[in-house]
Parts: structure tokens; sequence; C-alpha cells
């Protein structure tokens, strides 16, 4: 994790003392002899559990202690370091793990092949107090930290939202109500409510799309008075994920678009169901989340053992700066392509759906399915960064405004080997645009048009979602 240096870094020397050192000298020289490792023979005359070995080191060059941490091996118990006047400086006490996962990351099993795993993991480890996020980026990952790739535990997505709770009220939730006590504070916009209000997400993109934002401009978290809901005190995080366990399964694509006929989910399940829009479904939905839920599973083939577990870990890695007056806070807005816009008066009324579908038609020309939207934005500003989430099959996409001139171009980058992040088949990633701050603005009111160019291929539950980073202000 790094930031571009300017002024207000501070620099700091790193020094390594060695137990094994054993310091000799020459005049007022001293003469370091490091053996970097030691044994230990316990003897009889042993007194008590511990062995306690140290040296004195002298520091040519002092200054002021800002960190200090130890390396050591197994069966350590502490490690101090002492000043000259025998004042103790740094006490440094081990933590000694208790059960099978790497790191202490919150591990889930990815159910057996062809099942569906979404997990809610609530106050995730993330960094706290005011500060600025500059980039979020999460892989798939078996125990041993490896990359698992797409075509044996797909990603379909994650989401990362934003929540304050008020702990005296979320302990007394019930198990049915796990967001009780919770208040979500969704991302700048567009959407209807609660739908896309996510703060960072990707999915089978995830590896190769860059969620990072130039300096100084960041996304603006952590304590800040105004910002906190009464009541409600404490900002914490919450990943959504959703993987499937392609293993063994008939039509791995199948599985990955959801498509309800390769599930064990009904058509008439649907009917007493409520879509995104809030209204009934209909018994013609052909496939996309609702048939990939907790308990779905995807078809496999015949003979295929299917009681192989496999644990899959969510590695995500944030970079981020203590906020201060330098940073330039960033608006963050996803346009989905399938919010079909309606007005009431002058104010807009958003509908998105999250995702949609293909079905070509005899009709169709050409081999490119195009789907566009017209989102008009309230609040303006200066476009920084723009990139796309979307799913296989993804031509490219583009954000035009209001005159018709292109903002962003974003184009696909496909794998085309067996390695994790270039599988073959799969948008492994898309392309972003980082105009120069202040060349591209965006007018309060205006109104963009995102459009999504697809192979013109049966295929459900497409996500066509533009991220929009903007600066209302410029440093
Ligand atoms: C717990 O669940 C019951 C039954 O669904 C409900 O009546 C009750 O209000 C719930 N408790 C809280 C704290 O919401
Ligand atoms: C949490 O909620 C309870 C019940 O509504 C309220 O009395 C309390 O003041 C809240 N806590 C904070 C820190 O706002
Ligand atoms: C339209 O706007 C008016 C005035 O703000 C409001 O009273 C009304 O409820 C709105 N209608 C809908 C359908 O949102
Ligand atoms: C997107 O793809 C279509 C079909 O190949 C092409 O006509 C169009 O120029 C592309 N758009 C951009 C911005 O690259």
């Amino acid at each position: 994790t790094w930031v571009d240096w300017d002024q207000y870094q501070v620099p700091i020397k790193f020094y390594i003392l060695d137990v094994t050192d054993q310091v000799t000298y020459n005049g007022s020289e001293p003469i370091h002899n490091c053996m970097v490792e030691y044994s230990i023979t316990p003897q009889n005359t042993d007194i008590g559990h511990y062995h306690i070995k140290k040296t004195k080191i002298p520091m040519k060059k002092g200054g002021n202690l800002i960190y200090s941490t130890v390396h050591v091996h197994p069966g350590i118990v502490n490690a101090t370091l002492y000043g000259e006047n025998g004042k103790v400086l740094c006490a440094v006490q081990p933590t000694y793990g208790t059960g099978e996962e790497p790191g202490n990351e919150k591990g889930y099993v990815v159910g057996m092949s062809g099942k569906v795993t979404i997990t809610d993991l609530f106050d995730i480890e993330f960094p706290r107090g005011h500060i600025g996020i500059k980039n979020f980026q999460a892989e798939l990952v078996d125990e041993h930290q490896n990359s698992l790739p797409l075509y044996e535990a797909y990603l379909h997505h994650y989401f990362v939202l934003r929540y304050f709770e008020n702990v005296t009220m979320s302990r007394q939730a019930n198990q049915s109500q796990p967001i009780y006590g919770k208040y979500f504070r969704r991302n700048d916009g567009v959407c209807q409510g609660s739908v896309n209000s996510y703060s960072w997400g990707l999915g089978v993109d995830a590896r190769k799309t860059s969620l990072e934002l130039p300096d100084p401009f960041r996304i603006e978290v952590g304590t800040h008075p105004e910002n906190v809901p009464k009541e409600y005190n404490e900002e914490k995080w919450l990943f959504d994920i959703m993987v499937i366990d392609t293993r063994g399964t008939e039509d791995k694509k199948g599985c990955t678009e959801c498509r309800c006929d390769h599930y064990n989910v009904k058509s008439e399940d649907f009917v007493s169901k409520t879509g995104i829009d809030g209204k009934p479904m209909s018994g013609d939905y052909k496939g996309g989340i609702f048939c990939c839920e907790k308990t779905s599973q995807c078809k496999l083939q015949k003979g295929y053992n299917n009681k192989q577990q496999r644990k899959a870990f969510l590695k995500y890695t944030i970079t981020w700066v203590d906020w201060d007056q330098y940073q330039v806070p960033i608006k963050f807005y996803i346009l989905d392509v399938t919010d079909q816009v309606t007005y009431n008066g002058s104010e807009p009324i958003h509908n998105c759906m999250v995702e949609y579908s293909i079905t070509p038609q005899n009709t169709d020309i050409g081999h490119y399915h195009i789907k566009k939207t017209k989102i008009p934005m309230k609040k303006g500003g200066n476009l920084i960064y723009s990139t796309v989430h979307v799913h296989p099959g993804i031509v490219n996409a583009t954000l035009y405004g209001e005159n018709g001139k292109v903002l962003c171009a974003v184009q696909p980058t496909y794998g085309t080997g067996e390695e994790p992040g270039n599988e073959k088949g799969y948008v492994v990633g898309m392309s972003g645009c980082y105009p120069k701050p202040g060349s591209i603005k965006i007018q309060d009111g205006e109104i963009l048009t995102v459009e999504f160019i697809h192979e013109n291929k049966y295929n459900t539950g497409l996500m066509g979602h533009f991220y929009v980073y903007l600066a209302e202000e410029l440093p």
C-alpha cells in the first residue's frame, strides 16, 4: 500500500535488531556479528519453562520510535525492547492461530459441485478512522492463498456495502432479521431505494478491472459526524458474495448465467415472488439472480461425485490514506443499463432492474445486441474515472454526454489460457478511462446515455453497470 510522495509524507528509517548479534568494539566503533538464527538445547540447569535470550545493541543514530514489531518462529512467548535506562520501549505478544484457515480470514465453504453459495459477511475487517480509499481489489483464493480459476469457482459478484450499526439495537435482532439495528448508506446514486447501492463490487471481471482512483481523489469514509445517522454510531462494512461451484456441471456457461432450466427451480416458484421493481414476477423469467439462490443446485454430469467440498476465500486488498485537506472527495455513481427512467414533473424516477436477458430474434440484424438507456444526473462533476461491471459475451460499453460526445469507451479483456486471471472464454477484466481531471465535466441535470453492446446470443442474468466517479471540486 503506498501513496505518491509529496511534502506531507514523513520518511522512516528501518532497523533490524537481531538477538543473535554479539557486538564487539574496535575503539568506540561497534562491530556487529548477527547470526540470523539460533537454537535452544534445554539444560538440566534451566530454571522454569522459559528460555531467555538477550543482547545489547548500540544505535549509532537515534530517532523517534514510530512503530516496532518482531519476526519470530513458533514457540515464542514474548519479546521486549528496552532503552539504555532499562525502560520498556516496546513489548510484543504473539497471536497463536486456533483454526485451519489461512490468516484470520472469515472463511466459507463453496458448498459442493454445482452449488450456489451466497454469503453475507457483516462487519468485515476494514481500515478504521477518517480515511480516503484509493483502491479496492478482490479475488477468490483457496486455503493456501492460491487463486481459484473461474471455471471451478465462478465469482458471480462481491458487493461491499456500508452501514451504521446501533449495537444495542442489533443485539435484540432475530436470526430472521439480520439487518435489524443497521442503517445502510448507499453510494451516490442513481438507482431507486437500495438497488445497486454498493460502494465497490465486481465479479467475473474482478481480476483485471481496476477500481483505482488517481491521486489525490479518494472515496471519503470514516468518522465524519454530519454523515452519521442519528442513533447509529458505528460505521461498518458488509460483503455480499455469490460464488457458483461449476465443477462437474453439465453446462458451466448455463450455470454461471443462472439459467433457470439448469437449476432445481420451477417457473411456478416465481409467481408468488416480487421482482427488483417491487412488482410480482412473471412465470416467464428465464434466468438471473432469482434462479441462483441459497439452495440452488446446477445440473451435474451423470455420475459426477458431488460430495467434494471445497473451501474458497475472498481475498481483498484496500489501499487508503488518512484523510487530510489534500485529499479530494469523489462521488460514486452506478448507471444501470436496465434503468427505465420516468418523470414525475421534472423529478426522475429510476427503475433499475439490475440484470437483463437476450433472446435473439430472427429479425435481429448482425451479430450484436445493443442495449442503451438515458439517465439524468441530478448533480454533475468532473469525470475522474469510469469503468463497468459486465458478464461474459460483452463486446464493449460506452458512456455518452448529452451532446452525443463519447465520455468513456470501455473494452473487455477475454482470457485465452487456463491460469486464474486468464481463463479462456471468460471476460476477466474491463478497461477504464482516466480523463485529465477537468477535461470532462458533466453538468448538473445532464442526461447521459449508457450503451452496452453484447454478442447477440441467448443469454440470461446479464449486467451492464457503468461506474462513474465524479469530483465536484478539483484541487
Ligand atoms: C423477532 O421475530 C418475531 C417474529 O418474527 C417478531 O415478532 C419480533 O418483532 C422480532 N424481534 C425484533 C427485535 O425485531
Ligand atoms: C441505540 O438505539 C437505542 C434504542 O433506539 C437508543 O436508545 C440509543 O440511544 C441508541 N444508541 C446510540 C449510540 O445512539
Ligand atoms: C409526484 O410529485 C408530487 C410532488 O412532489 C408528489 O406529491 C407525488 O407523490 C409524486 N408522485 C409520484 C407517483 O411519485
Ligand atoms: C463497439 O463495438 C461495435 C461492434 O464491433 C463497434 O461498431 C463500435 O465501434 C465499438 N465501440 C467502441 C467505442 O469501440
